[in-house]
């Protein structure tokens, strides 16, 4: 028995992590007032068939879909957007005060070949924003991922962004596609030949060297869109440019998911390479809260994988702000003593200080050792004498100091010295 593949466990070392990222996310959601939303693990399978689109990667091989018992289909969530949309329609956030601002985390599942920066069971911090057209937003949106970046001290995000426009031009922009890469049909790989008749833009991003060289004469999606999805993509540009987003336009790029329309975006870091250095994407999606049975209103949103940003960290050599350290470790002798600590850490504990004891009825170089480990600020040395005396000895373990204070006011003591 062991981990499934693709799969793995955060230790209690690296939560710390984990607890850094959620925070720093928190806060800076907080600063562009968005709230949180939860949704669940699992939804209907036709929901993701619908929202993510029948031709992905996602919906064709990567969903862990299963029947409950009484014979539903209902599919781990693969990404945050099709489930969000849901609870959005289903809870007539749409009837609240526009534009509806949200954000989330949580596991996504994809049965995806595992490597570096690749997982069956990964994390994500995503956004969603629904109710306004205003371009403005979009650039709110992605300056938000950056700032998100840029809080934890990851340096080197580049921004990349294209306008996938409607679907109606997206149609139109296929049969040129289709047009161009037809004589080619033979040198495609496998992936792009099967993709050249449903969904040709995904060509455009194919990692096989040969399909990646036909790819490079094919046309762009810029010059097929009209006049309002070019002024719609030079204006999220502009407020870009207004707030400082150093960004770089990619006509290629094309996002795994079918909801998109208009602005499509990645945060990319290229030290981490071509797979693991695609830290997050997004994009808007005006059609999706339609097709999944609520009123016309747009959204746009991003989803930010958090194992690319602590492998980010990580390669950068980012210090993680360390958790609240020990307060006091008691160190006990005797019997009586280990009977009088329960209670002097109760009361530690109940004051908000950080407090541990032994456990093990370890010796006191032992318990010393412990407390080092722990990384105590105070330990205090409880045995018979302390007990007949009332007064306990107090170490302060950076300076050496000693300290014979009274058991009642170790207290106040260990809080002043905080
Ligand atoms: P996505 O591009 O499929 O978009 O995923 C977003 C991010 O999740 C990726 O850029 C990557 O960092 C991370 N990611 C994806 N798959 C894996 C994996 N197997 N292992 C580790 N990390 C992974 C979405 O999911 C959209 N819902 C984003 C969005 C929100 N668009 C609009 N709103």
């Amino acid at each position: 028995m062991g981990i499934p593949r693709g799969t793995y466990d955060i230790l209690p070392n690296e939560v710390t992590t984990w607890h850094y990222l959620e925070k720093t996310a928190r806060e800076i959601c907080a600063r562009y007032a968005y709230e949180e939303v939860r949704t669940p693990i699992f939804e209907e399978t036709s929901l993701y068939e619908r929202g993510v689109g029948e031709t992905t990667d996602i919906v064709e091989k990567e969903m862990y879909t299963f029947l409950d018992r009484k014979k539903r289909s209902l599919t781990l969530r693969p990404e945050g957007t099709a489930g969000v949309v849901r609870s959005f329609v289903e809870n007539k956030m749409y009837g609240e005060s526009l534009p509806v601002k949200l954000y989330y985390f949580g596991p996504m599942f994809r049965y995806e070949r595992p490597q570096a920066g690749r997982y069956r069971q990964f994390h994500q911090f995503g956004v969603e924003v629904f109710g306004s057209d205003d371009p403005a937003l979009d650039a709110e949106v992605i300056s938000l991922g950056l700032a998100f970046y840029r809080s934890l001290g990851i340096s080197g995000v580049q921004v990349g962004i294209n306008n996938v426009g409607t679907p109606e031009i997206r149609a139109k922009y296929f049969e040129k596609l289709i047009e161009y890469f037809a004589p080619f049909e033979a040198e495609l790989d496998q992936d792009a030949k099967s993709r050249l008749y449903r969904n040709p833009m995904r060509i455009l991003d194919s990692k096989v060297k040969r399909t990646q060289e036909i790819a490079e004469g094919a046309p762009s999606i810029l010059d097929s869109l009209d006049k309002a999805s070019m002024e719609n993509f030079e204006r999220v540009q502009s407020y870009l440019q207004e707030l400082q987003v150093p960004f770089q336009v990619n006509d290629r790029l094309v996002r795994g998911l079918d909801y998109y329309t208009q602005t499509a975006f990645e945060f990319m870091i290229e030290e981490l390479g071509a797979q693991a250095g695609v830290i997050g994407g997004g994009g808007r999606y005006n059609g999706l809260v339609q097709e999944l049975g609520g009123p016309e209103v747009s959204g746009i949103g991003f989803g930010i994988g958090l194992e690319r940003v602590i492998l980010a960290l990580k390669e950068q050599n980012v210090a993680i702000p360390s958790t609240k350290p020990m307060d006091c470790f008691l160190v006990t002798m005797g019997e009586q003593a280990q009977h009088a600590s329960v209670r002097l850490l109760g009361e530690l504990r109940g004051a908000g200080l950080k407090a541990e004891r032994d456990y093990l009825d370890r010796k006191m170089k032992a318990q010393f050792k412990a407390a080092n480990r722990y990384k105590a600020r105070y330990v205090a040395v409880l045995g018979d004498e302390e007990l007949a005396s009332g007064k306990i000895q107090v170490k302060q373990m950076e300076t050496g100091e000693q300290k014979s204070i009274a058991m009642d006011q170790l207290v106040s003591y260990l809080l002043e010295g905080k």
